[in-house]
This record gives C-alpha cells, structure tokens and sequence, in this order.
C-alpha cells in the first residue's frame, strides 16, 4: 500500500504530481486552513505531511497523528508553526523551502521600503476617496532614498539581497545586526555588522528580516522603536511577532518614526479592528513574499522532495533537524 500524505491546501500542481507518482496524496480541498480537529482527522494515519505556517504543529498534535508521522515539509522557509524538538523526539523528520523565495521576498521588502517613504498608502487613499483636486505643491512629501543607511536586521540570504538591491539601487549603505560577521557580503557591498542599538539610530531604513525565536520576539519593542530616526522608516518582510505592534502603532501615530511597511502581522490575517488599519502611514501587505510563480513552484517542488525522502528514511534535502 502506498504511504499516506496529507497536504494541509492547495499548492502549486507540480509538487502535487511529484507526490502523487509514488504516494496516496490527499490535499484539503478549503480556501481556508484545515481547523485543528479537521487537520487531525485528515493527517491521522498518514507517514508525511505538507503543512503551512498557518498549521500549529506540536508534540500533542504529532502524536494524535500517529507514532507511523516520518515527515512533515513545510511549504515555507521559517519554520517556527512547527515544534522541531518535538519531531526530533518522535524521530520525525522536518523540512523547509530556502533559497528559493530570497529574491522574491527582497523584492517585497524593497518595494514596501519605497511604498512607506514615499506615502504611497496616503496618494491610493487619496485616490480612492475622489479627494484628489490638485497638484500638492506641500502634500505626500516622503522621504528621499538615495545615499541613506539601511540597517538590516538579520542578515541572511533574504537580508543580504534586501542590501543587495539598496547598495546597488540607492546606494545606500548598510548596516547588518547578526548572529556572524559576513566578510565575504561586507567585501562585496562594503556592509558593517554593529550592534543593534547602534543600527537602531543610525538607520533611515530599518528591515526586519530575522528568523523568530524566543530571543526575536518582540525584538522591535518600544524602547527599540524610541532609539528610531523620526525619519525612520520600518519594513518587516520576516514575522510579525518580531514586532511589538502595539508600541509600532504608538510610534506611529504619534509620528515618533515616519512611517512602516509590513509584509507579517500579529496575528494574520490583521484583526479587522486593528488600528495599526487606520494610519496612513502604516502600509500593510497579506504576506506575500513569496507570491511569485517561480519561488512557489519551487516551494512546491522542495516540499514534495522533501516529503519523498523522509518517506524513504533518508536526510531531507532541505531538512532542518
Ligand atoms: C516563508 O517561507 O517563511 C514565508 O514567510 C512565506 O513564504
């Protein structure tokens, strides 16, 4: 009898194929996420999983699916929906997508970067509301991009393409808060690793692209956000969490930094009556990174790769435990 393989939604049809060659692949058929207790009807009993980040995937839910669970991918290159010391405890293998949404995801966070300097939010509203009646000799003034400093914060694939295109674009410099020097990436973009409060005050672009972690959460909270130019402009393209989005709101609305651009929320999707909705400075975007035909059909592929061969009890090929 074939493995059983339960995909939490509808991806890219080409992982699909790959999976259905040689597994009994079973995808959920909603729009919306599996329920808990609809994700567990379906995952129990089956050897791989495909989840997403919107799938809580903890030793309690591991174990109602079965001792028989070798694999979950997540079709996602941040992992934290998934409890890996929990899988590693039940032999589980667990994977990711890197390496192929970094150019994608960059390209968001430069475009939020540009879109929050340059009020784009205020100018579609503007639009939108028939409250355009001339041309503003004074009005949607932003803040200009060339020769400024970005300060990154996480410096990965996905932060150093971000810097990449700033370098290059802009020809910003860049400031990097991270784990490890890069002396390669600094050889290239004549980047400087510093401390993070030192990144905090001397940026005019701040980009948050750090995996979250116990040590990450909150990391941007109101005293980071106290040390920000009043010029400052936020772009988090990583996870919302990292972010206290109260204090981000407060700053905002009392022009303490000049405006934000977030890709990632807490939680997601953004509560309706969140009122971080009702600034015109905060730009806000459904988590679209990655939402490019290329970079989720490779997402697709790696996921069904990986799922293969933690089926067969070999390494993943982009395995994370
Ligand atoms: C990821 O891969 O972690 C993104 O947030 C979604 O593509």
């Amino acid at each position: 009898m074939s493995p059983r393989v339960f995909v939490t939604r509808c991806i890219p049809q080409c992982g699909l194929e790959k999976l259905e060659e040689s597994v009994d692949c079973r995808v959920w058929p909603g729009a919306m996420p599996p329920a808990p207790d609809e994700l567990l009807e379906h995952a129990s009993g089956c050897e791989g999983l495909v989840t997403l980040l919107s799938d809580r995937m903890d030793g309690d839910v591991m174990d109602a699916i079965g001792s028989q669970l070798k694999v979950i991918a997540n079709y996602a290159v941040g992992y934290n929906n998934i409890d890996v010391n929990a899988a590693t405890e039940r032999g589980i293998r667990v994977g990711n997508t890197p390496g192929v949404l970094t150019e994608a995801t960059a390209d968001i966070a430069v475009g939020l970067v540009l879109a929050a300097a340059r009020s784009f939010g205020e100018g579609l509203a503007n639009v939108a509301d028939r409250q355009w009646r001339t041309w503003e000799p004074m009005g949607f003034i932003g803040q200009d991009l060339r020769e400024r400093t970005v300060g990154i914060i996480g410096f990965g694939r996905i932060g150093q393409a971000i810097a990449r295109r700033l370098r290059f674009g802009w020809n910003m410099q860049v400031l990097y808060f991270s784990r490890s020097a890069k002396p390669e990436i600094d050889a290239e973009l004549g980047s400087r690793r510093v401390e993070l409060d030192e990144l905090l005050q001397s940026s005019d672009f701040i980009s948050v692209n750090t995996s979250l972690t116990p040590e990450t959460h909150h990391l941007i909270n109101a005293a980071a956000l106290a040390q920000m130019r009043p010029h400052a402009v936020l772009v988090n393209t990583a996870r919302g969490e990292v972010v206290d989005q109260d204090a981000l709101y407060e700053a905002l609305r009392e022009g303490r930094i000049f405006a934000a651009g977030l890709d990632v929320t807490t939680p997601e999707p953004l509560a309706d009556d969140s009122p971080l909705r009702e600034l015109s400075n905060s730009l806000i975007l459904p988590h679209i990174g990655s939402a490019t035909h290329d970079s989720r059909n490779a997402m697709s592929d790696i996921a069904a790769e990986n799922v293969l061969a933690g089926l067969r009890g070999e390494p993943l090929p982009h395995g994370v435990n």
